[in-house]
């Protein structure tokens, strides 16, 4: 017995099969070694990310069946709006149909072209909806939350002196805060409560509108009763109510600490705010009460915000990520320390210090890992955060090289990790062989998503 077990027992399986080493150096080459171009039925333990993949409860299937598919006004919607008022405290809720509608729908509202949009690590995703209005992300996470070998617990905090350095020499030009809870970009690092306090009296004192992304703010609240002097102990809802009161809205794609396959929400506090993105809402999204949703999905998102609470499951859930990082880490493997709370990820550059930048590290690793054992990760990389150059359009790498292995919620055991950790070894074992990759084609905005590549040999 290794820590606490899942306060769950398994009820429906779907079955997973390992195609032969030769398929999947089939399967990898004809998706362009991009694991995103892959077939799901080709990949033997999926890891691509955490988003989306959750098993439901039987509750949350229970709660499908009760779907109410009117247009406007459902019941479903009631339950929806309740859940997460109770929850975070905002008054007005938009329905959404993931997380990056609500960044649709909030950045028309609150982002200007010529602006710079402050966050901790701005997403993937976030940053392109910032930049489509002609604005520009910037980062101010503290330079420990850059560094793969700081222990620090806070990794995702923000570092004020940066965030004043931006305003001063930008006046008149930063009107948005993105505070990300945890910070994906860096492996689901945490964000302290005293830190989200500092940062909403820097925002308040300025002016400027604090957003809160809360797809993983449950495992953030987790991990701050785990750790914060003053914190520990505390309750889960309790502390994730406090970061929510300090913040002007809340953004949240559901399909993270919200246990579903769908959905989303943004939150808001003024009526003004809910009146500049409501027309945004129904334009993108659909109608204010199911915004791009089913009745059904937004009872699933209803019941799976207060499961995604329940310390019992987060302590087991953290444990897995804990449990496949120590296997990791172990077999000498260089890894992003501390553990954070969804993902185990890799220092891809450091793996294969033989590659240069331009043959793509993270993603050269993510393909060698599934051709090895048909395991699915994902390079964040250079790739995954480059920014097209604005004088010349070419794309210009962002400065880490990660391969992110996200774990699912309540989907695979500790074996299915220990097999992981398994194929990792033998990739490690020959992490000379590995060539890199050459890239053939990719778009200037997500370039990840849809990139394709070819071996550049030795
Ligand atoms: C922190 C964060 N914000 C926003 C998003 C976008 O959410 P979605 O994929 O639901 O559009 C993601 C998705 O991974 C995320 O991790």
């Amino acid at each position: 017995m290794h820590g606490t077990p899942e306060p769950w027992r398994v009820k429906s399986i779907e079955p997973i099969r390992l195609i032969s080493p030769e398929e999947r150096a089939r399967a990898i080459r004809s998706a362009g070694y991009n694991v995103f171009r892959l077939r799901s039925e080709d990949v033997f333990v999926d890891l691509l990310t955490d988003s989306g993949t959750s098993a439901m409860s039987a509750d949350q299937w229970s709660g499908i069946q009760g779907g109410d598919e009117a247009y406007a006004g459902a019941r479903n919607w009631d339950h929806f709006e309740s859940a997460i008022r109770d929850i975070t405290g905002f008054p007005f809720v938009i329905p959404v149909h993931q997380g990056r509608g609500a960044e649709t729908v909030y950045t028309r509202a609150f982002v200007e072209s010529g602006d710079l949009v402050l966050g901790n690590l701005h997403f993937d995703t976030t940053r392109a909806h910032i930049r489509n209005r002609g604005a520009a992300p910037v980062d101010v996470v503290i330079d420990e939350g850059l560094d793969p070998d700081d222990l620090s617990p806070f990794k995702g905090n923000v570092d004020l002196a940066k965030a004043e350095r931006v305003v001063a020499a930008h006046p008149g030009k930063v009107h948005l805060f993105v505070l990300t809870l945890t910070s994906n970009t860096n492996g689901g690092q945490p964000v302290s409560l005293a830190n989200a306090r500092q940062v909403a009296a820097f925002c308040k004192q300025r002016g400027i509108t604090l957003v809160i992304d809360a797809a993983r703010f449950a495992e953030n609240a987790f991990l701050v009763s785990e750790r914060e002097p003053g914190q520990i102990g505390r309750s889960v809802r309790d502390i994730a109510r406090d970061f929510f009161d300090l913040a002007d809205g809340a953004a949240m794609s559901a399909k993270k600490d919200a246990l579903v396959n769908i959905g989303g929400f943004l939150a808001l506090r003024r009526q003004q705010d809910f009146d500049a993105c409501r027309p945004w809402a129904i334009l993108y999204e659909g109608f204010v009460t199911y915004g791009g949703m089913a009745g059904r999905d937004l009872e699933a998102v209803a019941r799976g915000l207060v499961e995604g609470m329940d310390e019992e499951y987060l302590a087991a859930r953290i444990r897995q990520v804990r449990f496949l990082h120590g296997l990791v880490s172990d077999i000498g493997i260089p890894v992003v320390r501390p553990p954070g709370g969804h993902s185990v990820v890799i220092d891809a550059a450091a793996f294969l210090p033989h590659l240069p930048r331009e043959r793509f590290p993270a993603e050269s690793l993510t393909a060698a890992l599934y051709e090895a054992g048909g395991v699915r990760g994902v390079g964040l990389g250079g790739l995954a955060f480059a920014e097209p150059d604005p004088e010349t359009g070419e794309l210009r790498l962002a400065p880490w090289e990660y391969l992110r292995l996200a774990i699912p919620r309540r989907v695979y055991t500790d074996n299915h990790l220990a097999y992981v950790a398994g194929v990792l070894a033998g990739v490690w074992a020959k992490r000379e062989e590995i060539e890199g990759l050459r890239l053939v084609e990719a778009p200037s905005e997500l370039p990840h998503f849809s990139a394709v590549f070819e071996p550049a040999g030795r």
